[in-house]
């Protein structure tokens, strides 16, 4: 099953990511956390990177589209996986489309996650991820089981720097100017599944794998 996450910052693509790839034994692919995670290594690519997600912008599709076709391409994505936070522009889209279809496969669904803008701002500032392994809580919503701690792994919880209101402004404005487009582009392919990201967690969650299952 190959599965794409799309939706806002903040919408929750993570956290739902995080779940669906627990509940049928595939990986999670966070783009954001890749770029993350070279940037705490401090590689070309981190840096490269930083730049960009520092001031709310998408890092350049050439930076981002061999990335994940090289990822996917490696053994554990046999079963398939969970593309989280790719792609988020229609190059990036059709790149993907690209890499499946000289082996004859495709997207079998699009999440879309959706939250108004206005609930957006809120869930950042009590957003804490988890250093180690990236896994989201939020201080009220979704607090781990001890403070500052992460239930998986025990890695220390801390707040991303882009996360930031007036940052977290402008990721919305990005994500609406090239991110959003990508709603129609997966529905007229026909597989949209679109999700109210408004309710809590879990019943999303049950509302997507029904969907999935069904
Ligand atoms: P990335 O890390 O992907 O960030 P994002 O898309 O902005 O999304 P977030 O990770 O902020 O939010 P999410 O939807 O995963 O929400 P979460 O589950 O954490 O990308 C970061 C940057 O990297 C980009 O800005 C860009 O620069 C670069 N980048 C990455 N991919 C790229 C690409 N393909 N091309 C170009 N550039 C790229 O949830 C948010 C909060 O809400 C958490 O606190 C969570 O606990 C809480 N929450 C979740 N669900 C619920 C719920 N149902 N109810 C209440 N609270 C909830
Ligand atoms: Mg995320």
């Amino acid at each position: 099953m190959k599965i794409i996450m799309l939706g806002a910052p903040g919408a929750g693509k993570g956290t739902q990511a995080t779940r669906l790839a627990a509940a049928y034994g595939i990986p999670q692919i966070s783009t954001g956390d890749i770029f993350r995670e070279n940037l705490s290594q401090g590689t070309e690519l981190g840096k490269k990177a930083k730049t960009y997600m520092d001031a709310g912008e998408l890092v350049p599709d050439e930076l981002v589209c061999d990335l994940v076709a090289d990822r996917i391409s490696q053994a554990d994505c046999a079963k398939g996986y969970i593309l989280d936070g790719f792609p988020r522009t229609i190059a990036q889209a059709e790149s993907l489309d690209a890499v499946l279809a000289k082996t004859g496969e495709k997207v079998d669904f699009a999440v879309d996650i959706e939250v108004p803008d206005e609930a957006i701002v809120a869930r950042m500032a009590g957003r804490r991820v988890c250093a180690k392994c990236g896994k989201p809580y939020h201080v009220v919503s979704l607090p781990p089981k001890q403070d500052g701690v992460c239930d998986d792994c025990g890695g220390e919880l801390m707040q991303r720097k882009d996360d930031a209101a007036e940052v977290v402004t402008k990721r919305l404005e990005v994500y609406h100017e090239q991110s959003q487009p990508l709603i129609d582009f997966y529905a007229a392919k026909g597989c949209l599944m679109t999700v109210d990201g408004t309710q809590s967690a879990d019943d999303a969650q049950a509302y997507i794998q029904a969907r999935l299952e069904a």
